[in-house]
């Protein structure tokens, strides 16, 4: 039996210990549960972004009953606190001494990388409900890996399409220093020369630190007609008053990772940020409609584009689950099945390319108010760049 004090002796955090409880209870497999292994962050920086998904799962699965593909879903929630060191410890937890059928994660590029290497050499059915990292859907690809969000240089060319399009010529990036950041201004950089635009300077800093003032003093010097900018949570909240606050006049760009989930506190000094992303809260659309109306009663909130990937998770799931009867034992039919998949998302129409990435639109959307509006299709039915899935 691995109790608490021997994880934690491990190095695995407390948070995540607490999480690991139901090592105590009787094998789910046995009960006739389907077991799903969850790694999310629910504390730190990306701790929203967790949730959101979380509770998308949970909001899923309840309005089918508590069960998907006929049998009744148990979650066995750890904690990844996005930190890389941890993933690979307690991904193996998950997968090795839960014994889940299924695994979702996570948030973080870092530590989904550590992640999917474990799942692509175990082979468990595994949908990745947001870290964008490219390679996750390029050299990493493998046969029982999916992602229902997006790959990194895939949002920072389409945002970076739509910067040159409203006229932008010269532009400074502000990120946090590692894969999500580095691959999202990578992006924005092909689509900004591609357009003619010039990039004066990328600016990085360490995740998680929220310190922007050097940034903004230097933002202020080189004068770009146009700050492109990736963060995220509780981070993107800071920046965001931050850049407010210093006053500098400039339009403030980003992936709309920098608004969705922190709009509403925001507030005014949200105003006027452009972003591009796969997700606003008013597409018009029967799905979108009707997912709004469901989290916003269930949990008193609009639902953000982190909801809706999770929301799509659970979709995606249940249609490979359905395809074998609930026998996550069919490994190879369930994951053709979710290959295959074509549904209608929140988000508009969902399929994913051969590398188990999602196709699909861009909007382009304002903040006003504390709400995102939007603005008009910034490109359609966009894949990320990839090569094909040679599988493992
Ligand atoms: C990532 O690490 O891939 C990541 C994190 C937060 C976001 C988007 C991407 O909002």
């Amino acid at each position: 039996m691995i109790n608490r004090r021997h994880l934690l002796s491990m190095g695995v955090s407390a948070g995540a210990v607490s999480a690991f409880g139901s090592f105590a209870r009787p094998s789910y497999a046995q009960s006739g549960s389907l077991k799903i292994g969850i790694l999310l962050p629910f504390s730190g920086t990306y701790a929203p972004l967790g949730e959101a998904i979380m509770r998308s799962l949970e909001l899923y699965t309840n309005s089918h009953g508590g069960k998907l593909a006929g049998r009744e879903v148990s979650f066995v929630k750890v904690d990844d606190e996005s930190a890389p060191p941890k993933a690979t410890e307690l991904t193996t937890k998950l997968i090795k001494g839960e014994k889940a059928d299924i695994l979702i994660g996570t948030v973080h590029s870092g530590v989904a990388m550590a992640m999917v290497k474990i799942a692509r050499e175990d082979g468990i059915p595994t949908i990745v409900p947001n870290a964008g990292a490219d390679i996750i859907t390029r050299a990493m690809c493998a046969e029982n890996v999916f992602r229902t969000s997006f790959a990194n240089s895939q949002i920072g060319r389409a945002t970076g399409d739509s910067m040159i399009k409203a006229g932008h010529k010269k532009a400074v990036t502000v990120s946090w220093k590692y894969a999500a950041g580095e691959e999202m201004v990578g992006g924005f950089k092909k689509a900004f020369a591609a357009g003619k635009g010039e990039v004066l300077k990328d600016i990085t800093i360490p995740f998680p630190d929220v310190e922007f003032q050097s940034a903004l003093a230097e933002i202020a010097s080189l004068k770009p007609d146009c700050v492109y900018v990736f963060f995220s949570g509780g981070g993107a909240l800071k920046f965001i008053k931050d850049y407010a606050a210093a006053k500098l006049g400039i339009p403030l760009w980003g992936p709309g990772f920098l608004t969705d989930g922190v709009e509403a506190e925001a507030g005014a000094a949200g105003d006027g940020i452009k972003t591009v992303l796969h997700y606003v809260g008013d597409l018009d659309n029967p799905e979108n409609k009707a997912f709004v109306a469901a989290f916003q009663q269930a949990y008193k909130i609009p639902p953000d584009v982190f909801a809706v990937q999770g929301w799509d998770a659970a979709h995606l799931l249940d249609i490979g689950l359905k395809a074998v009867d609930g026998d996550t034992a069919k490994r190879t039919q369930l994951n053709a099945a979710m290959a295959a998949a074509s549904f209608n998302s929140p988000r508009g129409p969902f399929k994913l390319s051969s590398a188990h990435n999602p196709v699909q639109n861009f909007y382009l959307r304002e903040l006003k108010g504390g709400k995102n509006n939007y603005l008009g299709l910034a490109a359609a039915a966009i894949a990320d760049d990839t090569v094909g899935c040679k599988l493992a």
